[in-house]
């Protein structure tokens, strides 16, 4: 089963900024229905939507809301299947890292951290899924980091988030293949993403620039439905 772009919602948390923002604008250039953008800041998500809407066409809508917050999370997807009827392609981007290190993690910095990269992530994914496997449709894109795959001395809660993303991700694919739901998981594991580098500028060195994030998700949802792509390691040389 599969359904044209154009019919299509994707809710992308954090996509008023960096890496949900390219990733934004990738599907709005394919040529997706509808984009919803979530994120804390409403000023910030107003701006973006305005500028996506005036660059691509109405298609853009901004939603204030804390990761968080059950509450406000529940409103999220609650709101986006009222107006648009499903969610089709949820993008877990939401995330910080609290810069303390092994001996120097606080409770309030682990609770930020893992609350907002992983647990936010797994209630989304709670709250998509029923209307996914209802229309036997959806793919879900978590943003994982090379902080999934390797320990840093100076971000261990990022880390940890990040690896519990991944472990979340498996869990779910082998839930979906259990019930043979026709639902896709993808993670991303970039290192570092320059996300301030204006589109004709090189990107600082170390880093890819957050163009190549829209152009891998592009590539990896236009995949058959039966295809596994596993964690997409992106870096750069
Ligand atoms: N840039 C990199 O080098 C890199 C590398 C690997 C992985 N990543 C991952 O990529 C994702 C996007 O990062 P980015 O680099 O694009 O940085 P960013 O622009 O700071 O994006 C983070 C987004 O998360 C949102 N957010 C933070 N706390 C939230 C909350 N409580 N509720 C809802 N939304 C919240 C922020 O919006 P508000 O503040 O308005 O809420 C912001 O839009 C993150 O998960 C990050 O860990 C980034």
């Amino acid at each position: 089963m599969n359904k044209p772009l154009s019919e299509q919602t994707a809710l992308i948390t954090g996509g008023a900024t960096g890496i949900g923002r390219a990733f934004a604008e990738a599907l709005l250039e394919s040529g997706i229905g509808a984009v919803v953008i979530a994120s804390r800041r409403r000023d910030v998500l107003e701006n973006a939507a305005g500028e996506l809407n005036a660059a691509h066409g109405p298609r853009v809508h901004p939603f204030a809301f804390d990761i968080r917050d059950r509450q406000q999370t529940e409103a999220l997807v609650a709101d986006t299947i009222h107006k648009f009827g499903s969610v089709d392609v949820l993008i877990n981007n939401s995330g910080l890292a609290v810069p303390e290190t092994v001996t120097g993690i606080t409770d309030t910095g682990w609770d930020e951290v893992l609350e907002t990269n992983l647990r936010g992530a797994v209630w989304l994914t709670q709250l998509v899924l029923p209307k996914m496997f209802e229309q036997n449709f959806g793919d879900i894109v978590n943003v994982s980091s090379q902080a999934g795959k390797h320990g840093y001395a100076d971000v261990p809660s990022y880390c940890v988030s990040k690896f519990g993303l991944l472990g979340f991700a498996e869990s779910l694919r082998d839930d979906v293949r259990k019930r043979s739901a026709n639902v896709r998981v993808f993670n991303f594991c970039p290192g570092l993403v320059d996300v301030e580098t204006p589109p004709d500028h090189p990107p600082r060195p170390g880093f890819i620039h957050v163009r190549n994030m829209g152009r891998t998700l592009i590539y990896a949802l236009s995949l058959d439905r039966d295809v596994i792509l596993e964690d997409i390691n992106i870096y750069s040389r």
